[in-house]
């Protein structure tokens, strides 16, 4: 039996971080060890077997949660259960959390991504939430060609799509290769034309603006994970280059340095951010034909591309552990 309450065994750490991917640490731990902090982990999978006593306080320290929309695919499938329930009892207790219970519900979630970010006035894209399979087609229905479908609790590109034909669609739907969303809910939305093949991923730390990532996506993968673990170094069909499991070039991602603090749509991001007490994310978005800057995901477990992390003057993930060990 594993306790989460405060016991020996934890007092010595100040930085807690909760999450279920072992895999996507080590660039972390790395940044840790360097800056000579200790961290601990509670990691929310069935196997922890861990337990909480409501009669009891958690540790002291600086949680933070690094909770992922897709945790259900790596067998993990209630881990937000499990996150949800820790979240609260360490708001119960005033702990000092990065991305805390609120942020979980984004998270896991683009329908409440799309209503905040246009309540602020940002340009998402036209969805429809469907609920079940049921109206599915009905609902594409209302889209012109080609149209986008996606999980409401997505991350990695789970579900993601493009149509360009409805009886494509319907095939989808009806056939045995559909993607049941983990949560019941399937997005529908228009397909946002770029103007230039690539989508850009702001990245914020602190509630502040670090650095923003271009990614090609001219391979046409939805699958833009940028996270080391996502990817199998080498596929040999593809010649001249390694890819992740869906297509997506190794060397797709890159720093866009022309986009700084100063970028009006960087700032209004920070200040939507700190609206929503959301404190570390990465921010996606297209830049259409027209000039428009449309917000589609808002990733609140955000992992960092190794080439771009090497190319930064500052790497994310030292800037991570400096904000949490400045807490
Ligand atoms: N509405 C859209 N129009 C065009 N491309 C899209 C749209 N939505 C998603 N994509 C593409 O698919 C990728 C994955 O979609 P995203 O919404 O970020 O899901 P996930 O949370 O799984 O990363 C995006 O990075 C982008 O390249
Ligand atoms: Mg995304």
């Amino acid at each position: 039996m594993a306790t989460l309450n405060n016991t020996q065994n934890n007092t010595q750490a100040k930085v807690f971080i909760l999450h279920e991917n072992p895999e996507w640490i080590p660039p972390f731990a790395t940044a840790f060890k360097k800056a000579n902090i200790d961290f601990q982990e509670w990691v929310f999978s069935d196997e922890s077997g861990y337990t909480i006593d409501l009669a009891y306080e958690p540790p002291q320290g600086v949680f933070w949660s690094r909770l992922s929309a897709s945790s259900h695919t790596r067998g993990h499938t209630y881990a937000k259960e499990y996150a949800r329930a820790v979240l609260a009892w360490l708001a119960q207790h005033g702990r000092r959390v990065v991305n805390g219970e609120n942020v979980l519900e984004f998270e896991v979630s683009k329908v409440r991504q799309y209503l905040a970010l246009k309540a602020y006035g940002f340009k998402t894209p036209y969805t429809t939430a469907v609920f079940g399979k049921k109206s599915l087609l009905a609902s594409a229905k209302k889209y012109t060609t080609p149209f986008i479908v996606k999980h409401n609790q997505g991350g990695k590109g789970l579900g993601v799509k493009r149509f360009d034909d409805f009886a494509d669609f319907e095939r989808y739907v009806n056939g045995v290769d559909f993607e049941e969303p983990i949560d019941g809910i399937t997005l529908i939305q228009d397909y946002i034309p770029s103007k230039e093949p690539f989508i850009t991923r702001a990245e914020f730390i602190g509630g502040k603006f670090h650095y923003a990532v271009r990614v090609d996506t001219s391979a046409g993968s939805f699958q833009l994970c940028p996270a080391d673990a996502c990817r199998i170094e080498s596929l040999p069909e593809l010649a001249g280059g390694t890819c992740d499991i869906n297509g997506t070039q190794n060397n797709a991602f890159s720093l866009r340095t022309e986009i700084t603090a100063d970028t009006p749509i960087i700032q209004k991001l920070e200040a939507f951010l700190a609206e929503h007490h959301i404190e570390v994310a990465g921010v996606e978005f297209i830049e259409t034909p027209s000039d428009e800057t449309v917000i589609y995901d808002i990733n609140t477990n955000t992992n960092y591309n190794a080439t771009v992390e090497q190319s930064a003057s500052q790497a994310a993930a030292d800037r991570v552990v400096e904000f949490l060990s400045g807490l």
